[in-house]
């Protein structure tokens, strides 16, 4: 791995709780004793689900139905289990026209026809522009297969989609009868509490919503632990698009155990921890990129967006930056058909304080010099 490791949403790797896990697991491999000779089944294990049930109505003042939540190895697999239900090649997915790489790989993988709606990065999708949109299909007579959207601290802006944003969509969605995806997987690094709105799957009252939320940015990645909740009867669909058996039981049990008694003070410890090296990494910009670029403020998740000159030239800065151990995305592979933009997204969760100021700093004169 480079040295300065801006790339991926990953969170800090010393709050990655060692001992509370292995509290965890003493506690709970006694008892799970041989279950875990048998498959978990396509919803998976119980007491992880009312720990996600739990984890949304902290937040949402209401808990998640247990018996319409599967957890899946990640929420790429959700992700891509919702892909394999409801997608045939040639079928309309929308999403923000900057979305997450992953699910754009999954969503081609698929043959989607992916079509981007316009972002404003502070507060999320244009409403007019998807509602222009949708007007443009019906008219052609074809309907979107569904709508991707990561409505709070979105991947890779940052944007928090309003709370009249996000009751238009639910709008539009029943005048077009459209499926929502809600991809929250952010939602709870949050710096400034109490501005993010409810979750559409919570303002929803029509059963149009399958929410996604992942243990990967409050945990770590490497646990492979995410899920969906669906109401029928898209539920019954994804199931059936289900041969894995379920998703580890050993996995599920320790972090289950450990989350039912510590998910609060785990998810402020890390956040708070990433809180400063958010602030590290802006403090660092402006110190040394001010005069050139313009980037986002994010209020949460992993990740600041940064336009750069239109006259940098993005093959030498990539150069220049692996030369001197520093990896950071590329803002096309965040676009919807891969133009070449010159924006680079930087993750902050994962490198040390001391790597995120040296490092930003060293890629600030990467830029300098590829202007
Ligand atoms: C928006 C979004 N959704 C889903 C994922 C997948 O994460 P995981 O499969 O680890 O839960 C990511 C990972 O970066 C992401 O950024």
């Amino acid at each position: 791995m480079l040295e300065y490791s801006f790339t991926g949403g990953r969170p800090d790797p010393a709050s990655f709780p060692i001992e509370g896990l292995v509290e965890a697991a003493a506690e709970v491999l006694p008892k799970m004793g041989q279950e875990l000779t048998l498959y978990p089944g396509d919803l998976g294990y119980l007491p992880l689900r009312e720990v996600a049930s739990q984890r949304f109505q902290h937040r949402e003042g209401r808990p998640l139905p247990v018996d319409q939540l599967g957890i899946t190895s990640g929420s790429m697999q959700s992700i891509d289990l919702v892909a394999s239900a409801f997608i045939s090649p040639g079928d309309i997915v929308l999403t923000e026209e900057l979305t997450y790489s992953g699910t754009l790989g999954c969503l081609r993988h698929h043959q989607a026809e992916i079509v981007g709606i316009p972002l404003d990065e502070l507060d999320g999708m244009d409403m007019d522009a998807l509602e222009e949109t949708l007007e443009d299909l019906h008219a052609k007579d074809i309907k979107p297969r569904f709508l991707y959207t990561t409505a709070t601290h979105q991947n890779p802006t940052g944007a928090i989609m309003t709370e009249e944003r996000r009751n238009r969509l639910l709008e539009l969605a029943q005048a077009y009868d459209l499926l929502i995806i809600e991809d929250d997987c952010y939602g709870d690094i949050d710096f400034e509490p109490g501005i993010v709105p409810p979750a559409l799957y919570s303002l929803d009252d029509t059963d149009r919503v399958i929410f996604i939320a992942s243990f990967s940015k409050i945990l770590g990645p490497g646990v492979r632990l995410g899920y969906f909740c669906a109401p029928e009867p898209y539920l019954s669909a994804i199931r059936d698009h289900r041969w894995d058996a379920g998703t580890s039981a050993l996995s599920s049990c320790l972090v289950a155990e450990f989350f039912k008694h510590n998910l609060w003070t785990h998810v402020a410890k890390t956040t708070a921890i990433v809180k400063a090296k958010r602030d590290a990494m802006l403090e660092t910009l402006a110190c040394h990129l001010g005069e050139v670029a313009t980037w986002t403020q994010p209020r949460g998740g992993l990740f600041i967006w940064v336009h750069l000159p239109e006259q940098v030239d993005m093959h030498q800065l990539q150069q220049l930056a692996t030369e001197q151990g520093i990896g950071y995305s590329e803002g096309r592979a965040f676009h919807v058909h891969s133009e070449v933009i010159s924006c680079i997204r930087l993750s902050y969760g994962y490198s040390s304080l001391e790597s995120i100021r040296k490092g930003t700093e060293l890629l600030c004169e990467c830029i300098h010099k590829s202007l």
